[in-house]
């Protein structure tokens, strides 16, 4: 039962709030619900947003639906952490409680300014019932002084008509901004009017006021009718542009997803407004990864979190009462035009006990002692030959009718994550293009409960899944043709992320 309100002006964050205390015990008992990816009290959350750093502690925001388990009228909610790592729930940050954002508080970005925590977000309205055209999307702030309670601005929308020229009037959302200098900048995800994606760049001295500068950024009919949630950041001297983009077809292996992320490496001139970049490449080759945000942290260091998207296909965590995770965080480097993933060092302050083996040839299935679990994080450096193909089943039944099954496949140059036989939820296989670093494969592999990552050599490629084994699945199996050799194994039991 949904005590959604039927009006905005009842859009409020108590109830909101009221609503979320009664249903998180049923979240709390779904046996897939992660332990360490973060993930809303209750019911569902999507895209991450506001993503920033605020008095001494990361806040991160997101897409939330508090009333289902499901896609609905967007609040934002709201976690906090310390270390990016061990985090806290706080209260609801925006409900759609205006007649400029009544149909949803759409993703956003978040910057401090004068001591105080500024949300730059879409208000999002349908006017009509053909949603994919029929809407207002307009761009508005709310602002705090304790990182905890927002008041939306008077001076709101900020920006209510997207600018002239062959850009869709209505789509167009998704604030991120940053400051450079004197000048704070935001790009918008946008579609041209002939359905390319593209980002728009906006300027601004204040916060308040905005000028548009450009089109930044514009794809061609391969990379898609829209581009949603772009984030731009320096690194390394180079220019990265992160998008999302709606409706790319699949091309062999890759772009099997309903929607994917990835990025693209060049150049930014704020003076110009231009971007001369190189090609596309996806941010991750798994089932579930979308919509992602970055922060600039404490260090110095490009952390991006995604949400482990659920656009394709049932979500059997939705009997339980809640819906979406996010990825852990991650840390972006770029090595020539290549960016690499690698998990946060910080994440391994979640470890707990350890199991290890080592030098043990790859030549028939086996378990290993103390290897299994749902919670756990797996280290491997395997030994292997160019043609080798070997691999692990995770989350195996004791009767092996259940298996997620990783492999690297030489022939291929590929390294597979199939979940045709994960358990519920759609299955399906997913490539990413993978060969040997000096005559090894290094893997880091995360499980929680229902969500897999898997840091392919030191974050070269990523695979994200959610998957949803059985009760008892928590078998870990090794397999291989004989010609490689696990020479390391760590397994971890992981803490809790929740503080
Ligand atoms: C991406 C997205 C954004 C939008 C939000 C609405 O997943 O479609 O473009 O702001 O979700 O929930």
């Amino acid at each position: 039962m949904s005590y959604e309100p039927t009006n905005y002006l009842d859009n409020s964050i108590m109830k909101a709030e009221e609503y979320l205390k009664r249903v998180k015990p049923v979240a709390d008992e779904s046996r897939w619900k992660p332990k360490y990816h973060v993930s809303a009290p209750a019911n569902w959350l999507s895209d991450p947003n506001g993503f920033s750093a605020y008095k001494g502690d990361y806040h991160l925001f997101y897409q939330h639906h508090p009333y289902a388990p499901e896609w609905g009228n967007m609040f934002w909610g709201h976690m906090k952490s310390n270390d990016l790592v061990r985090w806290e729930h706080l209260p609801v940050a925006l409900a759609p409680d205006q007649e400029y954002d009544k149909d949803g508080c759409f993703s956003g970005s978040a910057i401090e300014k004068d001591g105080k925590l500024y949300l730059l977000y879409t208000g999002n309205v349908w006017t009509g019932s053909d949603w994919s055209q029929e809407l207002l999307q307009v761009q508005c702030a709310a602002v705090s002084e304790d990182g905890i309670t927002f008041t939306k601005l008077e001076q709101n929308p900020l920006i209510d008509v997207a600018p002239e020229g062959n850009i869709h009037p209505y789509h167009f959302r998704d604030p991120k901004i940053w400051q450079q200098g004197h000048q704070y900048y935001m790009v918008l995800g946008s579609r041209s009017q002939d359905d390319r994606g593209q980002v728009l760049l906006y300027k601004s001295s204040d916060l308040l006021d905005w000028e548009f500068v450009n089109v930044l950024a514009q794809g061609d009919e391969r990379l898609g009718f829209m581009w949603e949630c772009p984030d731009l950041f320096e690194l390394n001297h180079q220019h990265v542009l992160i998008i999302s983009p709606e409706g790319m077809q699949p091309e062999g292996d890759f772009y099997h997803n309903k929607s994917q992320s990835g990025y693209l490496i060049g150049h930014f001139d704020e003076m110009q407004g231009s971007f001369k970049h190189h090609d596309f490449h996806l941010l991750d080759y798994g089932f579930n990864f979308y919509a992602p945000q970055t922060v600039l942290d404490r260090q110095g260091r490009r952390v991006m979190i995604g949400w482990m998207s659920l656009w394709d296909g049932d979500k059997p965590e939705e009997a339980h009462q809640w819906a979406g995770a996010m990825t852990i965080p991650r840390m972006l480097t770029l090595k020539g035009e290549q960016l690499y993933s690698t998990p946060l060092p910080e994440m391994e302050s979640l470890r707990k006990e350890r199991v290890s083996h080592t030098n043990i040839t790859l030549d028939q299935e086996q378990a290993l002692d103390g290897v299994r679990g749902n919670s756990i994080e797996l280290e491997l450096a395997v030994q292997a030959e160019a043609n080798s193909v070997f691999g692990l089943k995770i989350g195996c039944s004791a009767d092996s009718s259940e298996e997620t099954l990783l492999t690297f496949n030489g022939p291929e140059g590929k390294f597979i994550l199939d979940r045709t036989h994960s358990g519920e939820g759609v299955g399906g296989i997913r490539k990413a293009p993978v060969h040997l670093q000096d005559g090894r494969l290094f893997l880091r592999i995360f499980i929680d409960n229902s969500c897999i990552e898997i840091f392919i050599n030191d974050g070269e490629q990523v695979m994200s899944a959610r998957f949803y084994p059985g009760e008892n699945s928590d078998g870990i199996v090794f397999f291989g043709d004989g010609s490689a050799v696990l020479e390391k194994l760590n397994k971890w039991e992981m803490d809790s992320c929740w503080l």
